[in-house]
């Protein structure tokens, strides 16, 4: 029987648009200040889409740069998981789109929706079809342009999203030590409404009312999702690293998802982690759903925080609820 080989990370990329939005920006025009926004999220700036931008223009360049670093050419990408949770159109998936802008012809390529946990979700998906079916090189974009979807009228949301994107190519190696070492994805219906798009899908169809009533912008109960967040994230870290045997001072870094900068900070409280160890970057991006890990994974590699095997955990937590959670070997 021929062996599973591990599924590594080839090559990183990331992309963000140049206009950026400050506090000041929000302090000019809503009852808010650079103060509030600062002490209760961590952000200072964030990245938005301009004219001609868009989801699959974002990912188009974070995958490139994600080639370039891994070596691989068009011809040789066997699949595209693009993981988006603000598609270019409702149909069809933006991946054809990303395909098509990369000069990619005939393989697969879908999207997973899977909110802020769509980066993770969107490994495992692979990393479990390469292993499964032999599939060599992998594109996973985690791309999203959530301030198309913000009401900035909403002064309690519209402070906390970016646009961005990250992007890696996954490809098998005959060493055995490395790759991903541990997987666990999942969710919660329950806590649907705590974020959500009301209209724009199937039981709310756009129409004059619902564009009028601005339900095609992002709602959200933030300090209900705060908690869960906070008591998820601290569980999944633990349930990571026992079933590893490994501990916290193992990983040469944690890469969270990017929410909010108390969100991280009881995390790596929780966790002994010191602060140099965790990629934190929302300060510049604000919460680029599943843009951010990549984002945060391919920063920290061209800073030279990471190298060839260091353990590396990705953690995720979104809309849905979803949450994920990856130990890498790089
Ligand atoms: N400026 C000034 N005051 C504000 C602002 C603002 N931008 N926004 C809200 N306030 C006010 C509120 O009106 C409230 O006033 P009140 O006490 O007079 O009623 C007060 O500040 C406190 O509001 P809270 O909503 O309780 O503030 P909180 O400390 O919870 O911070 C935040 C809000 C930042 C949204 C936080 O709840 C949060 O980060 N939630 C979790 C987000 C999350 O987990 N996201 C991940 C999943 S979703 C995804 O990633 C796509």
């Amino acid at each position: 029987m021929k062996a599973v080989m591990p599924i590594i990370i080839r090559g990183t990329g990331s992309f963000v648009p140049a206009d950026t939005m400050t506090n000041e920006f929000f302090a000019s025009y809503l009852d808010t200040s650079d103060e509030w926004i600062t002490k209760r999220t961590g952000i200072k700036t964030r990245h938005r889409v301009g004219e001609g931008e868009s989801t699959a223009t974002i990912g188009i360049e974070a995958a490139r740069r994600a080639m370039d670093d891994a070596g691989v050419g068009p011809d040789e990408i066997d699949m595209i998981v693009v993981c988006t949770a603000t598609p270019e159109y409702p149909i069809p998936m933006t991946a054809g789109l990303i395909q098509d802008g990369l000069g990619i012809r005939g393989c697969p390529a879908f999207d997973v929706n899977a909110t802020c946990s769509g980066f993770v979700y969107g490994m495992v998906v692979a990393g479990g079809l390469m292993s499964a079916d032999g599939y060599r090189n992998v594109l996973v974009i985690g791309c999203d342009t959530l301030t198309r979807f913000t009401d900035y009228q909403d002064r309690s949301t519209c402070i906390l999203f970016g646009d961005g994107a990250g992007a890696v190519v996954l490809s098998p190696s005959p060493h055995p030590e490395r790759g991903i070492l541990y997987k666990n994805i999942g969710a919660d219906g329950r806590h649907l409404k705590c974020f959500w798009v009301p209209a724009g899908g199937s039981r709310e169809p756009a129409s004059v009312g619902t564009v009028n009533e601005r339900l095609h912008y992002m709602r959200m109960r933030g300090p209900e999702l705060f908690k869960v967040a906070v008591t998820k994230m601290e569980s999944l870290v633990g349930e990571a690293l026992r079933a590893t045997n490994l501990t916290a001072s193992d990983l040469a870094m944690m890469i969270p998802h990017q929410s909010n900068r108390r969100i991280i900070e009881s995390v790596r409280t929780r966790l002994g982690m010191p602060e140099e160890r965790v990629a934190i970057n929302i300060d510049r991006y604000g919460n680029t759903s599943s843009g951010s890990i990549g984002l945060a994974l391919d920063q920290a590699c061209r800073e030279g925080k990471l190298k060839e095997g260091d353990l590396v955990l990705f953690l995720a937590f979104g809309a849905g609820v979803s949450w994920g959670t990856a130990i890498v070997r790089l």
